[in-house]
């Protein structure tokens, strides 16, 4: 029997990011080939008649799965009854800029959308932040909406995995897809910490370390590191624009694995509502290594973390909670 459709909220639809996700989502990227979906695309309203001519070119896709469209200027109609919400709406770092610099802008942006979003989702609704400063925002989007559950306010770092994996995969020249279980703990920011120390790359023998397979724990510890910490800011400065085809197939990814499940032995990272885990602050929306299961995430518990790691998983903690208290110094 067909499944009923699920209706996915894309925010920022007109801009670059949404532009390259609202395709993939039609196409079953994000919630299976065999899922129908409704998309509601919310802008503002400078962005009417490019939000119009995107709905315009979803209808000429004639894309199967895609059961009816809302392009909307309106954030309760925007919200109403979605099961799914990506929420990309915002102002983007430009070349230059810090994180913090477009923080004062967008945190208000996530404290008015949060009560939207409580009022009119639908029940259980999972929601991605994907909007800079991501952790941040998300937090806030989950304080402003106090009767959303807390596992259901994410916030995007598996572009930050992916690169991770990218990175690996290149300098071993294997397939990215043989490489797995890489973490990135933290913020998604530049005190990200990529962590390979419990990766593995699928071999004709098995599954070796990759530690081992790369044999240069210079490289791992110095150059690997800062390359994913910045991949952002590299590709703002060769494209004069943020990334936008990679997060949101990032996105997708994301809620793919959370909706569908992670393979068996798989973990990806998230960032997700800290539960004390790993000394991380209780209270930071932090990314972690996760499982998911039946549409729910679960932290990876009992990785040995070594000294190396433990400095960079709390600077990167430090960083959040420090953007934590310049949000709320913003809204006040
Ligand atoms: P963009 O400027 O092309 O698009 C943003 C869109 O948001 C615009 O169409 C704008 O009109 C709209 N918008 C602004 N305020 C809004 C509001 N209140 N409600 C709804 N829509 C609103 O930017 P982009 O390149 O698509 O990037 C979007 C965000 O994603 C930025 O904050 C960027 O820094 C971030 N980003 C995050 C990641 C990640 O991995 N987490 C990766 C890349 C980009
Ligand atoms: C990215 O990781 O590509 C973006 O978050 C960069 C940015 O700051 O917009």
């Amino acid at each position: 029997m067909a499944k009923e459709p699920m209706r996915v909220l894309v925010t920022g639809a007109a801009g670059q990011i949404g532009y390259a996700l609202v395709p993939m989502i039609a196409r079953g990227a994000m919630l299976g080939p065999d899922q129908p979906v409704i998309l509601h695309m919310l802008d503002i309203p400078p962005a009417t008649d490019s939000l119009n001519g995107v709905k315009m070119e979803l209808v000429d896709a004639a894309f199967p799965l895609l059961k009816g469209i809302v392009a909307t200027t309106d954030v309760v109609e925007a919200c109403t009854g979605v099961n799914v919400a990506v929420m990309v709406g915002g102002f983007p770092r430009k070349e230059g800029m810090e994180r913090k610099d477009v923080m004062s802008k967008n945190v208000s942006i996530y404290k008015s959308q949060a009560s939207a979003l409580e009022a009119h989702a639908a029940p259980n609704c999972k929601v991605l932040v994907v909007a800079n400063p991501a952790n941040t925002n998300a937090l806030i989007l989950k304080e402003f909406a106090p009767s959303f559950a807390e596992k259901n306010i994410t916030c995007l770092t598996r572009l930050d995995h992916n690169r991770a994996l990218a990175q690996i995969a290149e300098r071993l020249n294997v397939q990215v897809s043989d490489v797995k279980n890489v973490i990135i703990w933290g913020n998604h920011s530049s005190t990200q910490y990529p962590d390979v120390n419990h990766a593995t790359v699928k071999t004709t023998t098995g599954e070796e370390p990759v530690r081992k397979l790369v044999a240069d724990d210079e490289w791992l510890n110095s150059e690997f590191i800062t390359t994913v910490q910045k991949r952002g800011a590299t590709i703002i400065t060769v494209r004069k624009a943020s990334s936008a085809l990679s997060a949101a197939s990032s996105a997708c990814d994301h809620i793919r694995d959370w909706v569908l499940g992670t393979p068996e032995g798989t973990f990806v990272s998230m960032g997700v509502y800290s539960d004390g885990s790993y000394g991380v602050p209780a209270g930071l929306i932090y990314s972690f290594p996760v499982t998911c299961s039946g549409g729910e995430w679960k932290i990876v518990q009992g990785l040995p973390i070594d000294e190396f790691s433990r400095k960079k998983m709390d600077e990167t903690a430090q960083e959040l909670s420090e953007e934590k208290a310049i949000a709320y110094s913003c809204l006040n």
